[in-house]
Order: structure tokens, then sequence, then C-alpha cells
């Protein structure tokens, strides 16, 4: 019989990458899964083979003893429902990307996990990659000398694409604090991306603190197609190529460049045992609330920028996202009437 019991909250499309990952482990069974949308919670059931199912997560953190909970639903309901897991206890929770709407709902997560014991963990694959984990390791051992900027092109919001631009850089720099951030975005439409507000155009750029800068632009015009998921890192000896789904590392005095290999493990299973091992006792989740919460600091501090019209020096005070408080405020004005969301199902 499984050691631990599984529920999954939100049975939508990410859905079935967290089931895969649990159902990978031998110490887990996933007992339960919730939705609002019975169409939903069937399809992911029937297809999961996951026995009990709720329209209500209370209900099912009541019912079900649960030790492990997935969190899949949109980015403002992360923080409310990670609350409540924490709040019932449950031992380790793997939430959606990105944290939450903003920096105070980021740390209250944070704060209800620590006060409860429960281990957090933030779905940014890519800190469960077998290429960014390699590519970890070579930049530490200084196979690109000393990493001097980073350069992020990618799409559909900052909070969205972009918390996998700035976390990916944060991880593949062992974590290390970020100084400052300066951001411009632009606002005409009243755009949203799963149901948050988000906005027409952005760059940010920051610097960690031994002086290697990141850039992110997202939704900026390109022709003739989109760079998407388009990275690269410049170092003093050498530079790496992110480029969709392969990276590539060219070292200088050294022909042709090294392809990493990124199938050498699953992520979402990677992710699921990282999370089961932690709370065995074992060492701290790559993806943990606490590694995770400066990305969403610099993303808000790239809002702060443009609000406060300078550049921002972290650490930022947790707070409402400058985005929301510069449209509701007025001084970032929808000029083009008609709410859309660029990625809304049914
Ligand atoms: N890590 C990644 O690369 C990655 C990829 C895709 C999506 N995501 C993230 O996963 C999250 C979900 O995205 P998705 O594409 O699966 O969305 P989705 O719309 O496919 O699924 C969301 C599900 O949540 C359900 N839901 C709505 N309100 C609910 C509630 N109150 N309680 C429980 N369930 C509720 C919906 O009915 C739906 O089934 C987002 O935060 C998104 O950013 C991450």
């Amino acid at each position: 019989m499984a050691k631990y019991r599984v529920g999954i909250i939100g049975c939508g499309g990410i859905s079935k990458s967290h089931c895969a990952g649990w159902q990978a482990q031998e110490s887990v069974e996933i007992v339960a899964g919730m939705d609002v949308s019975e169409e939903n919670l069937k399809a992911r059931c029937d297809e999961v083979g996951i026995p009990n199912r709720y329209t209500d997560e209370k209900e099912m953190l009541d019912k079900e003893d649960l030790d492990f909970v997935s969190i899949c639903t949109w980015t403002g309901l992360h923080a409310p429902q990670t609350i409540l897991c924490a709040e019932a206890g449950v031992k380790g929770i793997l939430c959606e990307k990105p944290m939450s709407g903003d920096l105070e709902n980021s740390k209250a997560m944070v704060d209800a996990c620590e006060k409860s014991g429960s281990k957090l963990v933030i779905a940014h694959q890519r800190r469960s990659m077998s290429d960014h984990h390699e590519l970890k390791q070579l930049i530490a051992d200084g196979a690109i000398g000393d990493p001097v900027a980073f350069e992020w092109h990618t799409a559909g919001g900052l909070l969205n694409n972009g918390s996998h631009a700035v976390d990916t850089m944060r991880f593949l720099m062992d974590n290390i604090p970020v100084v400052w951030v300066v951001g411009k975005a632009e606002r005409k439409t009243d755009r949203y991306e799963r149901g948050v507000r988000i906005e027409d155009f952005c760059m940010i750029e920051f610097c960690f603190e031994n002086g290697t800068r990141g850039l992110v632009t997202v939704d900026l015009p390109d022709e003739p197609e989109p760079p998407m998921k388009d990275a690269v890192l410049v170092g003093t000896e050498g530079m790496v190529r992110m480029w969709h789904n392969s990276i590539k590392v060219l070292r200088l005095n050294e022909a042709g460049w090294l392809e990493l290999d990124g199938k050498k493990w699953n992520p979402h299973v990677r992710q699921a045992e990282d999370l089961i091992r932690w709370v065995e006792g074992g060492p701290e989740h790559n993806g943990s609330g606490r590694r995770v919460l400066p990305t969403m600091e610099v993303l808000m501090a790239g809002f702060e920028s443009m609000r406060c019209k300078d550049i921002v020096k972290l650490p930022l005070e947790p707070g409402p996202s400058p985005l929301d408080i510069m449209v509701e405020d007025g001084t970032m004005p929808v000029e083009v009437e008609g709410k859309y969301d660029i990625r809304a199902k049914k």
C-alpha cells in the first residue's frame, strides 16, 4: 500500500504533468481530485484513475487526510489554496507558477507554510531539468568565465513566461541576491492572462550582487517571428544559448558547441521526488517557496520601477502588484476598451 496520499486541486491542462510526476513515485497514491468544473474533474480523474472527486477543496482536505497536494489552478487562487492546505496540515504542497499575482500574497504563502511546517514548492520546473542542473554546475565551475549578462525574450506576460525567465536566471546564478531592478511597461489594452492583469509589453533589467545583469523582454514586436524562449548568457570566456528546449555552451579556445542533455530525467517526476525527499528530512527543494519568493520580488520591482519612475533597490516591501496599482489609480489608464484574456478557456 502506498505510504502517502496525494490530492490534485485544479484538473485542467498542467495537472496532467503533476499526475504523471506523482504516479511515477512508488510511495504515493493519488487518492483525490478537486475542480469547480465537473467536466474537467471527471476527464482528469477518469484518465488517471483518481477515485475520490470533489468540487470543494475544503471538503476534500477535511475528508482525505492528504500528505501532498498539487495546486494546478490559475494564479489568483495559488495563495488562498496554498494557505488552506498549509492550515489543513498538508506536508508537501506543489503549487504552479507564477507563485501568485503579487509579493504580498507570495510572502503570505511562505509564512503560512513556515508556520504549519508544510514544505512548499513552486513548479518552476526548469529548476528540476537535467540540462539546467548541468549548466548551473558548468557556470559554477567557470566554464564560461564570469557570467556577464543574460538576455531572454519571451511572450505571454511578465508574470507568466517572464516568471520562468527570471526564475531560471536566478537558479543558474545559485539564487544569489538581486540588488536592483529597472523596468518599462506599457498597458493601453485591458489585457489579462489566466485571470491576472498583464501588460501589453515590457522589459526589465536587473543586477545580481556579483554584477551579472539580466534582461527580460516580454511581448515586444518581433519580425518576422517572435524569438520565443530564446535566451543567451554571455560570459568573459564563453557563452550559452538556450533555444527551444535545447541548451548549448560555447567556450573560448574550444571548437564547437557542447549540447547539454535535457532528457536524463523527467522534470515533473524529479520535482515530486525531491519534494517527498524534503518532507522526509532530506535537503530543501531547489524550487522551495523560500527560494522562489525573490523571483516575485524582481518581477514586482520591475513594475514598481515604472510606477516610481526610478531604479528600484531591493528588498522591496511586500504589497499589491504595482501594475494593478497603476491601472487602478489611473496613472496607467486603459486606452482601448474591452477586457480580454490571452489564455481564457471556458
Ligand atoms: N510550469 C509550467 O510550465 C506551466 C505550464 C502550463 C500552465 N502552468 C500554470 O498552471 C496553472 C494552471 O494553468 P492550466 O493551463 O492548467 O489552466 P487550465 O485552465 O487548463 O486549468 C485550470 C483548472 O482549474 C480549474 N479551476 C478554476 N477555479 C477553480 C477553483 N476555485 N478550484 C479548483 N479548480 C478550479 C478549472 O476548472 C480548470 O480545470 C497556471 O498558474 C499556469 O501559469 C504552468
